[in-house]
């Protein structure tokens, strides 16, 4: 009764120019060891999950990266999005379609672009809170220990004293601006949304229901169709109708019945340059390589990604990050990595 959604549709922006909207982060060897993201967390969810039930959601542009990718997956688990309408919708589609299949179907909502290397603890705090979700009607999440005020994240609010494996959450905050974030982590009692969910696909259907309900219904009109030769044409005819709106604002933070397990892994969700410069193994004067060698003088900090195999050679350079493809070459301070975001319109702006 198990089951997987495997969210593969974002564009990962901030890491241009490696990661364009026609070939996203998610499909690339990111941490230079062989695998795509998501050829990495499709192997870490089959560990618990059958094959054949892992379900990705994706633009319809990636289809064929998808199917390159995973060539245990067949078209029929490759859910297509004709518009980007953001997670809320895809989850939605995908939990109906599932809970048609499989009434009784338990499953996880996991990104495909986070770097989790202790599968032993995450495959244990998932099997836990699978067990919970049977017995209760809950949304579970997984909860990271927070470092930093950081305003990417959303929060999760649970009372210090529960004991329990599955805490009850008092508040699930997306994205709060950086005072809030910063009042939250001095409180003591918040951790971040790992962004992967457990639930049954009655409870998550039933979430929509009560808290989404416009989107509940445009979905639920195709419940007929789902799974038959008729579905192709019902999404393609719908789906841009869907509202633009994510997870965790259409039901997370409305819900009543939230709860969050302390995840035992450590966890990254390789959202820029320099949270996987963090990842990385380091030279001894702490530059990041993925693909390159270097000849370097007084050079430190950096996080150096090249085409295969090049040579950078490089004297008084420090805490930049410098990545190299065909068509690009960038070299920009890791100080201001958010700004990648902004650049790709200005690139944009120039075709
Ligand atoms: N199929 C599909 N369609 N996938 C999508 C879409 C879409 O339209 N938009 C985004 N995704 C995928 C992304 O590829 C990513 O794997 C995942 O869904 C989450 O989307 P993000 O855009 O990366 O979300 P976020 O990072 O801003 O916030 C979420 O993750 C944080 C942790 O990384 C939230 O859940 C936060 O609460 C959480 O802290
Ligand atoms: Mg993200």
């Amino acid at each position: 009764n198990y089951y997987a959604i495997l969210m593969a549709g974002g564009v990962g922006s901030r890491f241009w120019p490696v990661s364009t909207s026609s070939f996203p982060k998610q499909f690339h060897d990111m941490l230079g060891t062989g695998d795509t993201l998501i050829q990495k967390t499709f192997n870490r969810l089959s560990k618990l999950i059958p094959s054949e039930n892992i379900y990705i959601l994706t633009n319809e542009k990636y289809n064929d990266l998808v199917l390159e990718q995973l060539p245990q997956v067949t078209q029929k688990q490759v859910l297509l999005e004709p518009a980007m309408r953001n997670t809320a919708p895809c989850i939605l589609y995908a939990s109906l379609k599932i809970q048609k299949e499989n009434p009784d179907a338990i499953m996880i909502v996991a990104p495909s672009d986070h770097w989790i290397e202790d599968e032993k603890a995450f495959t244990k705090n998932v099997q836990d809170a699978f067990d919970f979700c049977l017995k209760n009607d809950a949304l579970m999440t997984l909860g990271i220990q927070p470092t930093f005020p950081n305003t990417g994240y959303g929060y999760i609010e649970y009372n210090k004293t529960d004991e329990n494996l599955a805490k009850k959450v008092s508040q699930f905050r997306e994205k709060p601006d950086y005072n809030t974030a910063k009042e939250f982590i001095a409180q003591g009692n918040f951790l971040w949304n790992a962004g992967i969910f457990m639930w049954s696909a009655s409870s998550v259907v039933k979430a929509f229901k009560e808290n989404e309900l416009g989107l509940y219904q445009l979905f639920e009109k195709g419940i007929d169709v789902y799974n038959t030769e008729f579905e192709h044409d019902f999404i393609q005819n719908n789906y841009a109708k869907a509202e633009n709106i994510s997870v965790d604002y259409a039901i997370m933070e409305k819900a009543k019945n939230v709860y969050v397990s302390s995840a035992a892994f450590d966890w990254n969700d390789l959202g820029t340059w320099g949270s996987l410069y963090d990842k990385l193994d380091k030279d001894s004067d702490n530059n990041a390589l993925v693909n390159s060698q270097i000849l370097a003088e007084d050079a430190s900090g950096n996080m150096i990604r090249t085409t295969k195999d090049k040579l950078v050679v490089i004297d008084g350079i420090k805490d930049y990050i410098i990545v190299d493809k065909e068509d690009v070459l960038m070299i920009y301070p890791k100080s201001k990595e958010q700004d990648i975001k902004q650049i790709v319109n200005r690139v944009k702006a120039l075709d």
